[in-house]
């Protein structure tokens, strides 16, 4: 059915649903039926909403950012990973191999777009979410959402909005200005919805005093007024509407997973006058219309069980690992390490060994076939020499190990046990990051090889930035290798030993203190984020920080020539000339700053605005183009409630991060 055929079906439907059919529509079902047959959380999809009398299908949810979490998936690398690459392309082809396998597994709700801000690196959940800019989130959000649609998945972006404390998620309060909350924390949200997003998850979190499942000012006057956003809203899982009345006047159209506040309850209130019958018909057109807009269109392909984690997604999921692993650091060029010159490497850390993919709550993908560092340098070298492993239990004999070796590969970092989803039912830690160093352990460790052997590489693992001021100095080399998914193993090897050229780019800020950072605390009440955070902060407070926003080298040297800026009525075009001035092919990742030095009121002093993956041969020039619009330059005005354009110059920089000494720059006047 076309929309217009959706809306005549939808008119004539709605008076002849029975309030209970209504009501249906609005929740989750036979939750907990599902868990105990299966003994597990994410075996199968969970139903929700649906009328069988007039042939309207259930929606059926799964989850998970770094994949379809149910058993035999492909396992990508977590969307921090792929926020690294920058290549919206690419995320949007990570989008369809989850939409396929999610139809595959009989599911046509995927709740894996995780966009909220990463305001500080502590946050347990960080690892799902693709970094600390607006604009990045927005665009790589936006490609997972085009992917999954392309295949009939509704896509549901979440958790609306600010969440990003894990431990005190269900009862913290968050405050902040208007601005805040319009310029920095809803822009990216607003940019999926723009690009047809089908659903949204509220928050567990409080905004303002108010339960984002309750909160009429996000989800009505925002999303659906100011946005003219179409599709339903669900609330997150357990702890997501707290009140009957609050949940449908705040705008929340489904309670998921089960009707515990909607259900027999909604009924009652519905009955006693408590609730408008328009809220529950706005509602359920919402809900109805875009289930069928979803599950009427003609699929493109048919979406058969040898889909899922098949060869080609497997293949995938390997270029995404390659793409995302940012170099941080090459003294003298140690890497890659030349297979010719080395007859013995060691291979030193637990992790190396460890089947780690990321977190162990709603975002798991169970999938047995991951390729460790050790399996994939192992894959990669054959026999060509000999390759020792060492688990680093016992530091002596590791520094024996390293000392004996021509090269040294340390794998160092995070679990599910130091960071992740915090699950109640379970007694283990998981959730917020106690620490944002390594352990002191690994510390020791880095410390104490490198007095021993100066050819050596620091690989580290986890879900958003690790400290590493303490032994930075100390080491020659460190590649951030993430959580890369069930093939991540392949991709670091080829990395180390130069098959692949490393252009990843850091998608947030590395400080040389947690003291620069926002203001954390797992446990906390109530909280005020401020207008500032990541690099904008660090900009504004002129903090110096280890590794800028935006960062990473290559194994060949870029560099940028005549940046000039057209303006096509409301466009602005800029161009600049990217040269390849190494000895390999690579791929670099232009970045567009806007600077705003020269405003009359507070703002950052730069902000992301585009961006853009180039491919370059060896000598080979290429003029990369990024337009932006007026409107991107604008702020939001709280007292005239509307987005302004200032009439000032306006800086423009290009270059391959956010570090001023590394950008062009010119201006322009707009008035
Ligand atoms: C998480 C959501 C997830 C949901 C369903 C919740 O606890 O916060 O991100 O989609 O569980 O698994």
């Amino acid at each position: 059915m076309n929309e217009e055929e959706i809306d005549e079906f939808v008119k004539k439907l709605i008076p002849q649903l029975a309030l209970k059919e209504k009501v249906y529509l609005m929740s989750g079902h036979q939750f907990y039926k599902t868990l105990l047959k299966d003994r597990k959380i994410g075996v199968r999809p969970y139903s929700a909403g649906g009328v069988k009398r007039f042939g309207i299908p259930p929606f059926m949810f799964t989850d998970g950012p770094r994949g379809v979490i149910i058993p035999g998936s492909t396992c990508f690398p977590v969307s921090m990973a792929r926020a690294a690459t920058w290549d919206i392309q690419l995320e949007e082809e990570v989008g369809e191999a989850i939409g396929k396998e999610a139809r595959a597994h009989g599911a046509n709700l995927y709740g894996g777009v995780c966009i909220n801000l990463l305001r500080n690196p502590a946050w347990g959940r960080a690892q799902e979410t693709y970094g600390e800019d607006p604009c990045l989130l927005g665009e790589m959000g936006a490609a997972l959402v085009r992917g999954v649609q392309k295949h009939n998945v509704m896509a549901t972006i979440k958790h609306f909005v600010a969440n990003s404390i894990e431990f005190s998620r269900f009862k913290v309060n968050v405050l902040m200005d208007e601005r805040t909350l319009r310029e920095v924390y809803l822009p990216h949200f607003k940019r999926c919805i723009d690009e047809g997003c089908a659903t949204v998850m509220s928050a567990y979190n409080k905004l303002r005093g108010e339960y984002c499942g309750h909160n009429a000012y996000l989800l009505r006057k925002i999303l659906k007024n100011d946005w003219n956003f179409q599709g339903f809203v669900h609330s997150d899982w357990m702890h997501g509407v707290y009140n009957t009345v609050k949940g449908i006047n705040g705008g929340l159209d489904v309670e998921m997973p089960r009707a515990k506040y909607y259900g027999r309850r909604l009924i009652k209130a519905i009955k006693n006058g408590l609730i408008s019958s328009e809220l529950i018909d706005d509602s359920v057109v919402r809900i109805i219309h875009t289930t069928l807009k979803f599950t009427t269109k003609q699929d493109s392909q048919m979406y058969h069980s040898d889909l899922i984690g098949c060869e080609q997604h497997i293949q995938l999921a390997r270029k995404v690992a390659e793409k995302s692993m940012v170099l941080l650091k090459n003294e003298n060029n140690i890497l890659p390490f030349d297979i010719n010159k080395i007859k013995k490497l060691a291979i030193i850390g637990k992790l190396a060994d460890l089947k780690n993919t990321g977190d162990h709550g709603s975002s798991y993908v169970r999938q047995r076939n991951i390729v460790t560092p050790l399996q994939g340098i192992k894959n990669h070298i054959g026999d060509a020499f000999d390759t020792i492993y060492n688990d680093s239990s016992n530091r002596k004999n590791a520094l024996k190990l390293a000392k004996d070796v021509d090269a040294a590969i340390i794998v160092v970092g995070y679990t599910y046990k130091d960071e992740g989803e915090y699950i109640k039912q379970y007694p283990r830690k998981v959730g917020d990051r106690l620490d944002i160093n390594l352990k002191s352990k690994e510390i020791q460790l880095i410390k104490a090889i490198s007095q021993v052997n100066p050819n050596f590489v620091v690989v580290l693992v986890g879900g958003s930035a690790i400290l590493m001021k303490e032994w930075k100095d100390e080491v020659p080399a460190i590649l951030m290798g993430w959580y890369s998914g069930m093939e991540g193993g392949n991709a670091l090897a080829d990395i180390l030993f130069g098959k692949i050229n490393p252009s990843g780019k850091l998608p947030f800020t590395v400080p040389k203190d947690a003291s620069h950072l926002p203001y954390f605390n797992a446990h906390i009440d109530e909280i005020e984020y401020g207008y500032y955070h990541g690099y904008t902060k660090f900009e504004k407070e002129n903090l110096e920080p280890d590794f800028s926003f935006g960062f990473g080298l290559s194994y060949t040297q870029y560099e940028y020539k005549n940046l000039h800026i057209e303006t096509i009525n409301e466009e602005i075009i800029a161009n600049v000339e990217v040269t390849n001035k190494g000895k390999r092919a690579g791929e670099e990742i232009v970045q567009l700053y806007v600077g705003f030095e020269n405003s009359h009121i507070d703002r950052p002093i730069k902000l992301l605005k585009g961006f853009k993956r180039v491919s370059l041969e060896p000598n080979e020039t290429k003029k990369v183009q990024i337009e932006l619009n007026k409107k991107d330059l604008a702020w939001y005005n709280p007292e005239s409630k509307s987005w302004e354009i200032e009439k000032i110059k306006y800086s423009i920089y290009i270059g391959p991060s956010s570090k001023f000494e590394d950008l062009l720059k010119t201006e322009i006047l707009i008035n």
